[in-house]
């Protein structure tokens, strides 16, 4: 269990970045349950922290694959011609248990 600090400071609709066990993860809060998840794009390494959060699902700023945060699993891929382009698609990518205990964040890695 790694300690990531402060629960409040990742209010509803919104997350964060963090680097913890050698991992990027970001950490979403979504309706006051927290959610953990890798936070690099596994289509070309797009930083998912810097993506939009809209309910569960954060958008890769690179080139718009689409992550629902409390599965990992893509649910929108990128584009025909991004697909063509670089040859790649993005993968379902990995979660991780978050727990909350007396304010503080913890994720299991
Ligand atoms: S790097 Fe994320 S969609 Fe391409």
């Amino acid at each position: 269990m790694e300690n990531l600090g402060i629960s409040s400071e990742i209010p509803p609709g919104s997350m964060r970045g963090f680097t913890a066990g050698g991992k990027k993860i970001l950490v979403a809060n979504i309706g006051g349950t927290f959610h953990a998840m890798d936070a690099v794009c596994s289509h070309m390494q797009g930083d998912l922290t810097k993506g939009k959060l809209e309910g569960a699902v954060v958008t890769c700023p690179r080139h718009g694959s689409r992550y629902d945060v409390t599965t990992g699993k893509v649910v929108q891929n990128v584009s025909t011609l991004v697909k063509f382009a670089t040859g790649k698609v993005a993968t379902d990518l990995k979660t991780y248990p978050v727990r909350v205990q007396d304010g503080s964040l913890f994720v299991d890695l």
